[in-house]
């Protein structure tokens, strides 16, 4: 095994025993049922019955602070979307194959947020099939099959997707014509500019492949490269790498499924920081607060072969009640002005752990952008990745209410990523629980 096979944060059922009564029938009854595929989170999984905004509630009514989930990003059962979807659902609900304008609507007002020459867009239920469809798309047009992901990328679950994701761990094989770049991770962590080295690794492992008999089809990653650890800084370091992709023939596929939808506080979409103009887009989890919908946006002469010699049609993808749930989802950012919420709380939630962290050796690399907060969990002895001391703060935390995970290739940088609608008082609160358990933890 290596240190990525199993998930980082993950309920071990060796220990199942350990549990409460209820909640151990619970999960060995899900363990039955389920299979061994699917994973809790916590050493303590936690049950939940309901939420609202940034809290969700346990079956005793006990309420614990989000400060992980993306998905519900303008906040938990938020009423507009609430509101939009109910109508909906009792109005009229189907698929893609029939006129209906407000699909119409929702797709130009999705596109006025990417550059202008980004001006189709083709909906799915997931980021994976979106991934999928995205690299389907790269390889007929280019004719090429040769993808180049990051080394420990999540890219997501379908056959096509998974062979993109390192990260799934040494059980999932990566496609044959797939090549993996290192990070230099210690310098990503403290925001070193490391665009021009990238560029190289790029170009090595496109010469690497064209040596091998693959064509270079694409590059695709995550803007934030949240799986690898989250690294944001600094703003502009993927833009030698779409070079030396375009340089080379290849399509750049910027996937915005963490950073998308104004997680950054900065831009609508992780690219824009960047300075890159991609060549597709994978959108995804926030776009409908929960909703099953998920899109690639594109340049339209990518498409035209392509949908001219394929048909596309996705039974669930782009339906009404998805639609309708994600151009709510579009009025609550605006109407809240989220993304200016996410910058400025952002910024005081990292100020937050930068001020826990300066008191201690062992939480290192600070580091974020608007409502994405991460931090290395380091050994003071030698500076060494301590994935069972995050593990722990994770897990603590857990106990205190305030939900946060972990994740890396050492699976040792906590993740910090609330609902959007996240507020002072919020940040106050989770600084308050961090401070507590790390300080316990010393
Ligand atoms: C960067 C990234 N891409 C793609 C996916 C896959 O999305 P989904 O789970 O909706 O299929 C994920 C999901 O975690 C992701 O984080």
């Amino acid at each position: 095994m290596t240190n990525t096979d199993h998930m980082v944060n993950g309920f071990d059922m060796a220990t199942l025993g350990s549990l409460e009564p209820e909640l151990r029938s619970l999960v060995s009854r899900r363990a039955a049922l389920l299979g061994p595929a699917y994973k809790l989170f916590y050493e303590h999984p936690v049950q939940f019955v309901r939420a609202s905004g940034v809290h969700l509630y346990d079956a005793e009514g006990r309420e614990y602070l989000d400060a992980y989930n993306n998905v519900p990003s303008v906040g938990h059962c938020h009423p507009h979307v609430v509101e939009a979807v109910s109508k909906q659902i009792a109005t009229l609900n189907t698929h893609t194959r029939y006129a209906y304008e407000p699909l119409l609507d929702y797709a130009e007002r999705l596109l006025s947020t990417f550059p202008a020459a980004i001006s189709n867009v083709m909906f799915t239920c997931s980021g994976s099939e979106a991934v999928d469809l995205a690299v389907r798309v790269a390889r007929f047009y280019t004719r090429g099959t040769g993808v180049i992901v990051t080394n420990n990328a999540y890219h997501g679950t379908t056959t096509a997707a998974a062979e993109l994701s390192p990260s799934l761990g040494s059980g999932v094989a990566l496609g044959r014509d797939v090549w993996a770049i290192d990070l230099p991770l210690a310098k990503l962590a403290v925001g070193s500019d490391v665009g021009h080295e990238l560029a190289s690794s790029v170009r090595s492992a496109i010469a690497d492949m064209e040596r091998h008999g693959v064509t270079f089809a694409a590059f695709i990653a995550d803007s934030l490269l949240s799986s690898d650890g989250i690294f944001p800084h600094p703003k502009g370091f993927l833009g030698p790498i779409a070079k030396a992709v375009r340089d080379a023939g290849g399509l750049y596929i910027a996937d915005e499924v963490q950073p998308g939808f104004a997680r950054t506080g900065e831009a609508m979409w992780g690219f824009e920081r960047h300075g890159v103009e991609p060549d597709l887009a994978v959108l995804g989890k926030p776009m409908g607060n929960g909703m099953p919908i998920a899109a690639i946006v594109a340049r339209p002469e990518l498409l035209e072969e392509f949908g001219a010699v394929s048909r596309y049609f996705n039974t669930f993808g782009g339906n009404s009640v998805s639609i309708a749930a994600a151009n709510a989802v579009l009025d609550v950012i605006n109407d809240e002005g989220l993304l200016e919420n996410s910058r400025l709380v952002g910024e005081k939630l990292r100020t937050t752990v930068e001020e826990i962290a300066a008191e201690r050796e062992d939480i290192v690399a600070v580091r974020g952008v608007g409502l994405y907060v991460a931090a290395d969990v380091v050994s003071p002895r030698d500076g060494e990745p301590d994935a069972d001391l995050a593990s722990r703060i994770v897990n603590q935390l857990r106990e205190r209410r305030v939900l946060i995970s972990a994740v890396g290739r050492a699976g040792n940088t906590l993740k910090i990523r609330p609902p959007l609608t996240f507020s002072r008082d919020h940040v106050a609160q989770f600084g308050e629980a961090l401070d507590d358990v790390v300080s316990a933890i010393r």
